[in-house]
């Protein structure tokens, strides 16, 4: 594919890595001069989006012009302007996966978050909360997965309405769930749910080590958005995720068994095709 990738911070950065490594044709843009000229992005079979919230709508709207119809929109921070974004989109016949995280294991985790969430609510003493953790220099805060997974705990929990209003002195009231964000260190993204009660703490976790799984998922939204007719509008992870899984393989470990007549050979790999998709629930569709 011909890729644009708007945002030469470490992520955007990453992403045009990955997809040289795959053999992509990659274009890396920085900040420019006031807004970028729609010329610039003739050509590109997808755009990358991964630079600041403020400049979305604008970024958007000159590869729009320019002739792009297919995105990847990784950066955060935009929810205001997130109506008029799908408005354009839908005007010129494009289509973009959006997610705050592209990670499928964050996307699955989220899966996770929402069955415990269901199955913890129903037992009052255990109270959920959110922590994540991203290098000092990271812009936004709580973290836009941090926000995703809270909203998926406020979807499932019976008891949680709204998230904690962090800038009021005293304890969260009871219908309100704690979403914190540290900011420290050099950390690509640490994401935390737990349960607590007075005698145990149960906790879902997620460590990045680097920024690869990222580029991963954001390579795979853009080859499922290049792969067939999308609608145009705004599309969930969760519908690249799933396909993900139905046509998946997965590899067993190599065993390091020596073969006859070849002892340095190992055997080779088992593989495990995955049919179905994940049976646990997923919420699907644009958000
Ligand atoms: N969805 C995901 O999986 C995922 C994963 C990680 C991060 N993110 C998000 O992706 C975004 C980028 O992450 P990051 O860590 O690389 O952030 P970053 O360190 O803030 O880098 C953003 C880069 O974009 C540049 N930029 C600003 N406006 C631009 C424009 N109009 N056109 C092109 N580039 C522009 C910035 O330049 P200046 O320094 O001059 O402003 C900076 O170099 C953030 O919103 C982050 O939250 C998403």
């Amino acid at each position: 594919m011909r890729a644009i990738v708007v945002g030469d911070g470490p992520m955007g950065s990453a992403v045009a890595s990955a997809l040289r490594d795959r053999g992509d044709g990659v274009t890396l843009l920085g900040r420019p001069a006031g807004t970028h000229p729609p010329a610039r992005f003739g050509g590109a079979d997808v755009v990358f989006e991964f630079s600041r919230g403020d400049a979305v709508l604008p970024n958007v709207a000159a590869a729009l012009a320019g002739g792009c119809r297919a995105f990847v929109v990784g950066t955060t921070a935009w929810t205001v302007d997130r109506a008029e974004i799908a408005a354009i989109l839908s005007q010129h016949g494009a289509a973009a996966v959006v997610s705050a995280n592209f990670s499928p294991g964050v996307n699955l985790l989220g899966r996770l978050v929402e069955a415990a969430s269901a199955m913890f609510g129903a037992l009052p003493a255990y109270d959920p909360y959110v922590v994540e953790w991203h290098r000092r220099g990271k812009a936004d805060r709580p973290s836009g997965t941090a926000l995703e997974l809270g909203r998926r705990i406020l979807d499932a929990h019976p008891a949680k309405r709204r998230l904690a209003d962090g800038s009021r002195d005293g304890p969260p009231a009871p219908d309100e769930l704690e979403v914190v964000g540290v900011r420290a260190g050099s950390s690509p993204g640490m994401h935390l749910v737990g349960f607590d009660a007075p005698g145990e703490t149960i906790e879902l976790r997620l460590t990045a080590r680097d920024r690869s799984a990222y580029a991963l998922g954001a390579i795979a939204a853009a080859d499922w958005l290049l792969r067939a007719p999308r609608r145009p509008g705004i599309h969930a992870f969760d519908a690249v995720v799933d396909e993900l899984l139905r046509t998946a393989e997965v590899r067993a470990p190599r065993t390091g068994t020596p073969r006859p007549g070849n002892p340095d050979t190992p055997a080779p790999m088992r593989a495990i095709t995955v049919d179905q998709p994940t049976a646990l629930r997923t919420t699907g569709g644009p958000r």
